[in-house]
């Protein structure tokens, strides 16, 4: 079959420079655990202080080390569509959920006080989903309805975050949420949702 010139690529060199690429980020990301892990050490025996929660850097600390397993999975070819993978990603992915709402109350003003209330109830039931997720991963239960409750309390969270956003970028919400962090936090949910199975992009 012809091809144009511009994307010609062997199979094989396709498959050696995205490994390259796999082994390199795992690298750095290697590299930035040890900094954030020195950097929690730090904030959590109070040598250090930053406006961030300690519990937001144990939260990227860990969304830094699912990355790399993600990349050594990649790197030994193996599948993630089991079950259980789903289950692992469930569990993981409600408990960063569960603290992107807590974070979400805690930045807000003290006066926006229905917007609290909401990221609150989020944070509940993220967390009742993030035991059930675990529960079902060591019982390897059915995970159909544990899946679907996930998949509509992410897509509730996710709107919740977008109109949040949209919110601060407006100035019509008072917070000291970063906008940017408003992005990250939504992008997460879309990225969650995009496993559950609802890419939208
Ligand atoms: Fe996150």
């Amino acid at each position: 079959m012809l091809q144009p010139a511009g994307f010609e690529m062997p199979d094989a060199h396709m498959e050696e420079a995205v490994e390259n690429l796999d082994r390199r980020a795992y690298q750095l990301t290697a590299e930035l655990v040890v900094f954030k892990e020195q950097l929690l050490r730090s904030v959590r025996s109070c040598e250090m202080f930053t406006m961030n929660y300690p519990l937001l850097i144990e939260h990227i600390l860990r969304e830094a080390k699912h990355f790399m397993n993600m990349l050594v999975m990649l790197v030994r070819r193996e599948s993630a569509n089991r079950p259980q993978d789903l289950l692992n990603q469930e569990f993981f992915w409600n408990r960063q959920m569960a603290e992107h709402a807590k974070f979400i109350a805690g930045l807000l003003d003290p006066s926006e006080e229905a917007l609290i209330d909401t990221a609150r109830m989020f944070g509940r039931e993220f967390d009742e989903l993030t035991v059930e997720a675990q529960q079902a991963a060591r019982q390897t239960m059915d995970i159909a309805d544990i899946t679907a409750d996930s998949r509509e309390e992410t897509e509730r969270l996710r709107d919740f975050k977008a109109a949040g956003t949209e919110g601060i970028l407006e100035c019509k919400i008072q917070s000291i949420i970063v906008p940017l962090l408003g992005d990250h936090v939504l992008r997460e949910a879309n990225h969650y949702l995009c496993i559950m199975g609802m890419c939208h992009n």
